[in-house]
């Protein structure tokens, strides 16, 4: 039986499918499901690109001014009102994406009929943040994208999908 299902989002689109599963699973099963995100602190700005554009932050916040525009300027523009240095801006980004990805992901499983749903948003290493939420929540199954937003090339499983499948004391479904 399937109590308790934590899901691991990034943004990514791999991440969408594991999202589709996970909250496909809650609902058949009625189990408690877990969102996680960790925040991100080592994507470079295609990365933000691909994630903010999943989670359609930048279309449904403001229109591009132009096509040259992409979508992490875009977002940094509706961020850009402020005295911010950019460092300060960079990290307003990543709490709104994570924020963003959370919430979108939370009313999907609502909207699932997902009845028992809590979040967590943290920061730190993403493979141990993910490990510890699952040992917390006593997880039967941890759902995750098999790859994530690097799509580096030449590699099967990520590095945060092979070390949480490593490590976990629970099983693993890294969704395709
Ligand atoms: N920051 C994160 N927060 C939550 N889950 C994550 C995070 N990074 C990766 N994951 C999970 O791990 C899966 C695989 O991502 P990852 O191993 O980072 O692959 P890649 O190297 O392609 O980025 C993602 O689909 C997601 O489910
Ligand atoms: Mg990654």
């Amino acid at each position: 039986m399937i109590k308790n299902i934590v899901l691991a989002i990034d943004g990514s689109v791999h991440a969408q499918h594991a999202q589709t599963m996970a909250i496909d699973l809650a609902s058949k099963y009625d189990a408690q499901l877990t969102l996680v995100h960790v925040l991100t602190h080592d994507h470079p700005s295609t990365e933000f690109e691909r994630m903010a554009e999943v989670e359609h932050l930048s279309d449904s916040k403001q229109p591009r001014v132009s096509e040259k525009e992409n979508t992490y300027s875009a977002v940094a523009r509706f961020l850009g009102s402020t005295n911010d240095s950019k460092d300060a801006k960079e990290s307003r980004i990543i709490v709104l994406l994570g924020e963003q990805i959370i919430d979108n992901a939370s009313k999907s499983a609502h909207k699932a009929g997902v009845t028992s749903i809590t979040t967590e948003i943290l920061t730190g290493d993403y493979a141990n943040s993910i490990l510890e939420v699952a040992k917390k929540t006593d997880a039967d199954v941890i759902v995750m994208g098999r790859r994530g937003l690097s799509n580096l090339k030449g590699f099967v499983t990520g590095s945060v999908s092979h070390k949480v499948s490593q490590r976990a004391e629970c099983s693993v479904l890294t969704v395709k």
